[in-house]
């Protein structure tokens, strides 16, 4: 890790070494990327290049040029002033660690390579794999550890990351995503400076809430959405996290992620095997645009569940009835949805309830049994009435979550998070506690509870996970004490045993991750979900900044967005319909809103959006993203678009962000496009009277990337109909 203070020092420690004959020299690598590493037996191992693939050749010139080594995954102890990705102490009260190479092994599966570097202290029967896992057909290379403890006793691991990567210093800048009055994702970007930088979360339960445990690198400067060398990270954990860059001394940035150590210290008992959350590394010369495409077709492809399934239309019923939930509505809100197009109706909170009700948020989560009083068929009678209405049917469920005023709590209330001797501390509603997942039978309840309501329900196609509380006054009544820093750990390692389970017992389902809003924005839990609710925030203006920024790891497959009422529920911000269609149609489109509360003119313009959307949704759900003009910038305009993989299919966005009397404002360069092929453009969701100057005419792939489309900021709407919102989705087919 270290490289050295003075020069004598930094010539010692961060020698240019060239390797001798017979050592190990790894080259993983992707298509376009390459990460080399030595591993010679008996040493440490070293980190020797990231970055774009380098051929043979270049390899061993550079070998033979030499090469500035770092320390790939070391441990406390050679150099106590700088952080380590690992920390621990052995079981004899030994602070330091040193691991040196044993041997490397591979093996190769249906289409991935895992790469195992076995190492292992020196002196202690103490082993830590370094592990990677490469694809025949992704960008992105996975690595995480797995550390055994073959001593006498309990080795306590203090910081346990599932990633060092050395960065070589100059102009680094950082993108990442954290909550500011943007709401959830708000970019933040920012050079690297000298110290530690840090990102963490410690919500417990929901990790996304407040900053994501993502992370790009835009190694020539200031980042940029086409160009330059940058490298992105992603933690795929569904728990506490820690994202670090050590810049200290040295050539380097050290970047570290890993589960937060906080609170979290872990005593691995003999022959117990710690196995870290995968980090996803990838690497693109096509700047931040690169980086998310790379993320966005290895999510697709590898982890979200149903990747390349496209997703339905839905109506779900929060912002449009809350809790005021009941048969007839329910009834009636699922056939106006179909009328509209939708294809799944979803009814979210407040339909459950037995001896304690649910008609706002300070009971019965856990009783999950229908509230007869207000649904007196049952669930049954529902989704019977989906099938005559010819839309599926969803349901919202906690299974997380208890309330203090529930029957489940009254019988079990050993089963929720308290600390010992302490008072409860409750979140939502002043009564709502989190379950104990660390303890197995606390996790077999809900996956009983879920498997009941699906089993007995067969007609539910799509599940809405909710999860609405941290942890608080952390304690389990379950773990032992010396194990209760293990909490979080465990609390997460149980729900992914419940993820995995009702999976196994239901393959098919169509589940949402949701965490109070955007809270379960994961790679580590989209490998059981198909997609997630981006925010609660679900203002038009806003969601661009909201989705521009989920956008940077995350497919527009996995990320609902929906058309809601105008004045919207959270800013009051009353806005056009088309407006909130045509920002709703850069996701995975949805609607969440009482459609008898809709004016006729917003029916129309939702039906025709729904239809629209259908018309081009293979492009925006599978396709590729290209981020044109970031709202961020402030240029009064944000615009994006997706191309379909062949590149003859192509979906722009295009939203005024700022209105202002007079304005001109910027042409829009598209990309992705086929410089040699041309592209008739027509425009969806048309209100206007006239159409646009271009529509139906054809333009170059070059011509559309090198000049743009000229769009003009107001719509030709009757004097009643004007506004000061604007927006245009095009619809761009290549001709041949
Ligand atoms: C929080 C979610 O983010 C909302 O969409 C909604 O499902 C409520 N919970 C229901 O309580």
């Amino acid at each position: 890790m270290k490289s050295g203070k003075g020069l004598l020092l930094l010539l010692l420690l961060c020698a240019v070494r060239i390797p001798c004959p017979g050592e190990k020299i790894l080259h993983l690598g992707t298509s376009t990327t390459s990460l080399v590493l030595d591993a010679r037996k008996g040493g440490e191992l070293k980190f020797v290049y990231y970055g774009a693939k380098v051929e043979p050749d270049d390899l061993n010139a550079i070998l033979s040029a030499g090469v500035p080594y770092s320390d790939a995954y070391q441990a406390y102890g050679k150099y106590p002033d700088e952080e380590t990705p690992l920390w621990v102490v052995h079981s004899d009260g030994n602070m330091t660690t040193r691991l040196v190479v044993r041997d490397v092994v591979t093996e190769t599966a249906g289409g991935s390579t895992v790469t195992v570097i076995r190492t292992g202290d020196d002196i202690y029967p103490f082993d830590v794999n370094v592990c990677y896992r490469t694809y025949t057909d992704s960008e992105v290379i996975e690595t995480w550890v797995e550390i055994t403890n073959r001593e006498k006793a309990d080795v306590v691991l203090n910081r346990f990351d599932s990633v060092c990567l050395p960065i070589h210093k100059g102009d680094v800048w950082t993108s990442h995503l954290s909550v500011g009055i943007m709401g959830e994702a708000g970019l933040v970007e920012e050079p690297l400076l000298q110290g530690t930088m840090s990102i963490r979360n410690k919500d417990g339960v929901r990790n996304s809430l407040n900053s994501h445990s993502e992370i790009m690198f835009s190694l020539d400067g200031r980042p940029d959405e086409r160009h330059g060398a940058t490298i992105g990270a992603a933690l795929c954990y569904s728990g506490n996290y820690e994202l670090a860059v050590d810049t200290y001394w040295g050539r380097y940035h050290q970047f570290r992620a890993g589960i937060c150590p906080d609170n979290s210290s872990y005593r691995l008992a003999p022959g117990e095997k710690f196995v870290t959350p995968p980090v996803a590394l990838t690497f693109s010369l096509e700047g931040k645009g690169g980086v998310s495409r790379n993320f966005h077709r290895w999510g697709r492809n590898h982890v979200l569940r149903h990747g390349n399934m496209p997703r339905k239309v839905l109506l779900n019923s929060w912002e449009g009835v809350y809790f005021d939930i009941n048969e007839e509505k329910i009834v009636s809100m699922m056939k106006d949805a179909a009328a509209l197009g939708g294809e799944l109706f979803v009814m979210d909170d407040g339909w459950f309830g037995g001896k304690y009700r649910r008609n706002d948020d300070s009971s019965a989560l856990g009783d999950w049994v229908a509230d007869r009083r207000k649904l007196p068929g049952g669930l049954k009678a529902l989704t019977d009435s989906a099938a005559v209405a010819g839309i599926g049917f969803g349901l919202w469920i906690e299974p997380e979550m208890a309330d203090i005023s529930s029957e489940l709590y009254e019988k079990h209330p050993d089963w929720i998070i308290k600390a010992k001797g302490r008072d409860i501390v409750a979140g939502r509603g002043g009564s709502q506690v989190v379950l104990d997942f660390s303890n197995p039978k606390v996790r077999d309840y809900a996956v009983k509870a879920i498997d009941r309501i699906l089993k007995e329900n067969p007609r539910i196609e799509y599940i809405k996970w909710d999860s609405n509380s941290g942890i608080y006054m952390h304690g389990s009544q379950h773990l032992p004490s010396d194990r209760m820093s293990h909490l979080h750990i465990e609390w997460h390692r149980g729900l992914e045993d419940v993820f995995r389970r009702v999976r196994e017992l239901h393959p098919d389902i169509v589940m949402q991750a949701c965490g109070a809003g955007g809270g379960r924005v994961n790679w580590g839990v989209l490998r059981y979900f198909d997609e997630f609710w981006t925010s609660d925030i679900t203002d038009a203006l806003q969601r661009i900044y909201i989705q521009w920024g989920t956008s940077h790891f995350y497919p527009a497959i996995a990320m609902a967005s929906h058309i809601s009422a105008s004045p919207n529920h959270q800013t009051h911000r009353p806005a056009p319909v088309k407006f909130r269609a045509d920002v709703a149609m850069s996701g995975r489109l949805g609607l969440e809103l009482q459609p008898a509360d809709m004016t006729d003119e917003e029916m129309a313009v939702c039906r025709q959006a729904v239809a629209d959307y259908k018309s081009v949704r293979n492009t925006i759900q599978m396709g590729d993203l290209y981020r044109l003009v970031s709202p961020f910038d402030r240029k009064n305009v944000a615009s994006l678009m997706y191309v379909s993989p062949e590149k003859n299919d192509a979906v722009l966005f295009w939203f005024r962000t700022e209105p202002f009397a007079g304005q001109i404002l910027p042409l829009v360069k598209l990309d992705g496009l086929d410089r040699d092929r041309m592209y008739r453009v027509t425009e969806l969701n048309r209100i206007d009277d006239t159409p646009l100057p271009f529509e139906g005419k054809s333009f170059s792939g070059a011509f559309l990337m090198n000049y743009g489309l000229d769009i003009p900021y107001r719509h030709d709407v009757p004097e009643e109909r004007k506004s000061d919102f604007s927006s245009r989705v095009l619809h761009l087919e290549a001709k041949d």
